[in-house]
């Protein structure tokens, strides 16, 4: 019996289980662990090795062969590979979790996903509207059997909870704006000249990829460990900029909170366009249709250093780095990750209207962000937080919002076929050229 096959009987609690040699059936018992490939293995790969230890990592996966000695002390049993399409090629596997820089993801999600492997994908899930389009339609029809998560950590804090509970509940009113923004600045000019060689073992033509060539030169890869995407993640080619950076984690603040599915409309301006470089400074601005609670809805998204209006003088939006403030008939939550304030607004907001939920009602803790998605790949009936649906939307949305800074003007958008309806060199830029050799979805 394939391993995969044993955990989802094992899973469904089937009353007739054949167990390989030296298993026990339960959800921890030794013998239901997750056969997992870890591919990018260095910098937030090593955040992810405590939780790791407790499932069978079977295949290791880096572009640079320096970085397996570490991890093969933490992961002895595992096989080694520098090309993520060969790794995923081993037959034993039951789930991916994936470190890679951003120009990858959405490439390594859909080859998991093709071949019924659970995936966990560090955040950023795409770098073009076209991506996020395609891994989340991928994930769908399999969403009961294959668990999903996009790497947004934050999304466990109580905090988020709170805020959504606030808002929910109604203690601002009828929702009609929220904002989030962060204000990370890291300035490039360009993408890096020609310098030096890459190191022996390091697979340098692997690391770009799908991406259009690029020289080789150290700066890319000059941070420290869990740092080092903030030396390429700026570049159109490799990233997404603050969006994918620090805006993922942001903006799932408020998109926990607004339960919103794809806007209907994007516009956007920040500093001049480099062809070579996203923006610092940008700030971004969708609509939304109203759903089963709310009105419709206008959610904005800043960045470096560009910030929305503060509803009062005296709180100063710019102390908190990286937050989100939603806006209602009577008033404003205004919330970091840990902590929020409610600011009620004109006479009427005398908060009567607000009855705190009861403890009993308090919407469930999230647990171990990582856990919640081993739990799900064992028992496909539990639900993660932050599955490819849920992020999908998320990270469409925002990279919308950088097509419409390329344009420069407010762009129409239909959901529903991925296609702007006003705008025809908008419709260009929804996706990005691979080099040959290299398929999205295969
Ligand atoms: N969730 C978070 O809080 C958080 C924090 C930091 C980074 N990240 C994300 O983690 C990812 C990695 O960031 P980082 O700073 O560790 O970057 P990094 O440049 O250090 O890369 C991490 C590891 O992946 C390897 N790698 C890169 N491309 C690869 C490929 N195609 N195939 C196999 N191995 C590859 C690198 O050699 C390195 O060992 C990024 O997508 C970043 O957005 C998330």
């Amino acid at each position: 019996m394939q391993r995969r096959r044993f955990l989802k009987t094992a899973a469904v609690g089937s009353s007739f289980l054949i167990l390989p040699s030296g298993a026990r059936a339960g959800k921890n018992a030794p013998g239901n662990k997750l056969n997992i490939a870890l591919i990018g293995v260095w910098g937030r790969g090593l955040a992810h090795y405590n939780w790791l230890a407790d499932e069978n990592v079977v295949a290791l996966c880096d572009v640079n062969e320096a970085r397996f000695p570490e991890a093969l002390k933490r992961f002895p049993d595992a096989k080694t590979y520098v090309d993520w399409r060969k790794c995923l090629e081993q037959k034993d596997l039951d789930a991916v979790v994936c470190c890679t820089a951003d120009h990858t993801h959405a490439f390594i999600a859909n080859w998991s996903l093709n071949r019924d492997l659970h995936c966990y994908m560090e955040k950023p899930l795409a770098i073009s509207v076209e991506e996020a389009r395609i891994v989340r339609a991928k994930w769908l029809p399999k969403k009961d059997k294959l668990a999903t998560q996009v790497g947004m950590q934050r999304h466990q804090f109580e905090n988020f909870n709170r805020v959504q509970e606030l808002i929910r509940d109604g203690v601002i009113g009828e929702l009609s704006a929220a904002y989030a923004w962060g204000n990370r600045q890291i300035r490039r000019d360009g993408y890096l000249p020609a310098e030096g060689e890459p190191p022996a073992g390091f697979h340098y033509d692997l690391w770009l990829g799908p991406s259009p060539e690029h020289p080789y030169n150290p700066g890319y890869f000059s941070g420290g460990p869990g740092m080092n995407c903030l030396s390429w993640n700026m570049f159109w080619d490799f990233g997404a900029g603050q969006i994918g950076d620090m805006g993922s984690h942001t903006m799932d603040l408020l998109w926990n909170a607004v339960d919103a599915q794809l806007p209907t409309s994007a516009e956007a301006k920040g500093e001049e366009f480099n062809p070579d470089v996203t923006p610092v400074e940008c700030e971004s601005h969708f609509e939304h249709p109203a759903n089963d609670w709310r009105g419709p809805i206008r959610i904005s998204w800043y960045q470096g250093g560009v910030m929305p209006g503060s509803p009062r003088e005296y709180i100063d939006l710019n102390k908190v780095g990286h937050g989100a403030m939603f806006k209602g008939s009577l008033g404003f939550v205004i919330a970091d990750f840990n902590s929020r304030l409610i600011v009620p607004h004109g006479d009427s907001a005398d908060l009567t209207y607000y009855k705190p939920r009861p403890a009993s009602q308090l919407l469930p803790p999230v647990g171990r962000f990582e856990k919640q998605w081993v739990e799900a790949c064992k028992n496909p009936s539990l639900k993660t937080a932050c599955d490819f649906e849920y992020s999908g939307n998320m990270i469409e949305q925002l990279l919308l919002g950088l097509v419409a800074y390329r344009v420069g003007r407010k762009i129409e958008y239909d959901g529903a076929t991925g296609r702007v309806t006003n705008c025809p060199e908008a419709n260009d830029l929804l996706r990005r050229q691979y080099r040959p050799g290299w398929t999205l979805d295969a």
